[in-house]
């Protein structure tokens, strides 16, 4: 291996590192301790076979290792394949990493040829396009975890798409909107996250297979035919930048928190609409765990630790910032601290992501609850407000002191709104008349907002109707 580092414990084909006779046994052990990252990027075994295979094809293409050698590689590669599909395969702490154990178990199975796949190329750019590809397939995965959680979400809002339940600002009951439109607005956020992750991902995906360890390969390698093969748009331009840079991984994380993010929101409103108190919605003993001491309670733990992972996600974001941050161009040892943050966040994140979709199928919404709930706290004031403005064409900061006034008077008597007699409503502004009862049910006021976007039942219908095309 033609790695620029020289204290790294070397495979010599025969499992032996090889260390100076200066060096005492205990640095040594802790040197390996630190270094070895076969624990981790042992995760990475498909993505560095994929690699591997294409720069051999090529290296034959191209006359740089001849037909022979070439399929001797291979056919040698093939056979370590078998043996990581199977869990057979050795995976032993002296190599170090992923790379150089499978480039070993190479050189054991086929003999020295296998010492012929590293030539035109660095552990360097070896990592680099093998975390690249491992990053790629993350984000395809999370943008088909975000759409059946998408597709989840449409499923209940079709079925209550006129459900009533109270709309809130500043958590205080404010306007009355449709179970389905409130479910919907999650369904725009998810749908932002996964375009994210397609951004990043046609972002990162650029070839940085060849850049060898810092400045390229004087053998005539063809960049263009290993990206193709990988499924990449085109090679990295730049061969420093090849092999120093992980914004990719740094721009996934970022997408990545910002899901996580919205999924604790949903996941707070799923702890909040599952208590007595709200009484919202129901979940079944599928996603809830009962007490050990309190026999009545049941907890809605799968909602509490989606809302929770957001900080492991974000950690994970910051880990890896700071890890980069400050980094001389070009490689650096530090770089192997990007795997494991970025595979936790997104382990995280997939079983967030699995997770809520599971309990978005799960829940039964109590509609009459909820219904309740929406007509409470005067929440059609506003209603009232603009039925003032439409109908007596009255100023609307006018309409909103009138408005006020009622809402005292019912306040003060104890009822709703629409409890209020003609009479009273006439000693507050004599103009008011008995039209005005049409406007002041939740159903009315949910009914009259046919603005695009809006959260009339016609309306979220629509964004339903575009959803489901847009997704099938
Ligand atoms: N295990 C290393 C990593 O993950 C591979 C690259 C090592 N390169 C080197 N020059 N030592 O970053």
């Amino acid at each position: 291996m033609t790695d620029n580092a020289s204290n790294t414990p070397k495979a010599n084909g025969q499992g032996q590192a090889m260390w100076g006779g200066r060096f005492s046994a205990k640095p040594a052990e802790l040197m390996q301790a630190i270094n070895v990252s076969i624990g981790f990027d042992k995760r990475l075994w498909a993505q560095d076979l994929a690699g591997s295979r294409a720069h051999a094809r090529m290296l034959m293409n191209q006359g740089v290792i001849s037909s022979h050698d070439g399929d001797e590689i291979l056919e040698g590669l093939a056979r370590v394949e078998d043996e990581l599909l199977s869990g057979t395969f050795p995976f032993r702490d002296e190599y170090e990493d992923i790379h150089m154990n499978i480039e070993a178990r190479l050189r054991e199975l086929i003999g020295p040829t296998a010492g012929r796949l590293h030539t035109a190329r660095s552990r360097n750019d070896q990592v680099a396009v093998d975390f690249r590809l491992w990053v790629r397939d993350a984000c395809d995965r999370t943008v088909g975890q975000l759409e059946a959680l998408q597709k989840a979400l449409l499923a209940q809002a079709e079925a209550y798409a006129d459900a009533l339940m109270p709309g809130f600002t500043h958590l205080q009951p404010a306007q009355p909107v449709t179970f389905g439109h409130h479910l919907m607005a999650y369904v725009e956020m998810f749908g932002r996250d996964a375009g994210r992750f397609r951004d990043a991902r046609a972002r990162m995906n650029e070839c940085p297979l060849g850049a060898a360890a810092l400045a390229g390969s004087p053998f005539p390698i063809d960049r263009q035919q290993t990206a193709t093969a990988l499924g990449f748009d085109r090679p990295t331009a730049n061969s420093l930048d090849s092999v120093s840079s992980r914004d990719f991984a740094l721009e996934a994380l970022s997408a990545a928190s910002i899901t996580a993010t919205h999924l604790s929101r949903l996941a707070e409103e799923i702890v909040l609409w599952t208590t007595p108190m709200f009484g919202f919605i129901k979940l079944t003993d599928a996603f809830t765990t009962g007490s050990s001491i309190m026999p009545q309670k049941k907890n809605p733990d799968a909602a509490e630790l989606v809302r929770a992972k957001v900080g492991r996600i974000l950690g994970s974001l910051t880990t890896l910032t700071v890890v980069m941050k400050g980094l001389p161009l070009a490689y650096s040892k530090d770089m192997q601290e990007d795997k494991v943050p970025t595979f936790e966040a997104f382990d995280a994140l997939e079983l967030s992501l699995l997770a809520m979709a599971g309990m978005i199928a799960d829940l039964t919404p109590n509609t009459e609850t909820m219904a309740k709930a929406a007509g409470a706290g005067f929440s059609t004031a506003t209603d009232l407000a603009d039925w003032l403005v439409r109908t007596l064409n009255m100023p609307f900061r006018d309409a909103h002191h009138v408005t006020g006034s009622a809402v005292k008077t019912a306040e003060g008597l104890g009822v709703d709104l629409a409890d209020l007699s003609l009479e009273q409503f006439q000693a507050i502004e004599p103009q008011i008349t008995n039209a005005v009862y049409a406007v002041l049910t939740p159903a009315a006021s949910a009914a009259s907002r046919m603005s695009y976007g809006g959260t009339a039942p016609a309306q979220v219908r629509a964004q339903i109707a575009r959803w489901k095309e847009q997704l099938a």
